[in-house]
C-alpha cells in the first residue's frame, strides 16, 4: 500500500435522539461515507487517499461533516449527492467545492 497523499475524515459519531447536538449519523453520515467508498473505489483512488470513519471532528450542528487533510478544508451538510463533487473537483484537481466549505466563522 501506498503512503496516502490525503486523509478524508467522515464523521460517524452517533448520539441518542433528542440529544441538543444531535450528530453525523443521524443526519446522513453513513450514506456519505458509503459513497465516498464506492468513488474511491471506482476511480482507483484509494493508492492515494484514505478513508477515514471517524468519531465526533467539533462542528457537530453542520454536520454531517468531512475533513480532508493535510489540506485542511472542511465540508458541512455533505449529501451523498455532494460526494461525487468533492472526489472530481477537490481530490482528482485539487480545487476545493467552496459551495459546501465550512468556513472558520461557522464552526460552533
Ligand atoms: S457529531 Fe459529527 S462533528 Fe460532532
Amino acid at each position: 500500500m501506498a503512503k496516502p497523499e490525503r486523509f478524508v475524515f467522515v464523521c460517524i459519531n452517533e448520539r441518542p435522539p433528542g440529544h441538543p447536538r444531535g450528530s453525523c449519523t443521524l443526519r446522513g453520515s453513513q450514506e456519505v461515507v458509503a459513497k465516498f467508498d464506492e468513488l474511491l473505489e471506482s476511480k482507483d483512488l484509494y493508492d492515494r487517499v484514505s478513508l477515514v470513519r471517524t468519531r465526533c471532528l467539533g462542528p457537530c450542528l453542520e454536520g454531517p461533516i468531512v475533513a480532508v487533510f493535510p489540506d485542511n478544508v472542511w465540508y458541512k451538510e455533505v449529501t451523498p449527492g455532494d460526494v461525487e463533487e468533492i472526489v472530481e473537483e477537490h481530490l482528482i484537481n485539487n480545487r476545493p467545492v467552496e459551495r459546501i466549505r465550512l468556513k472558520d466563522e461557522e464552526w460552533d
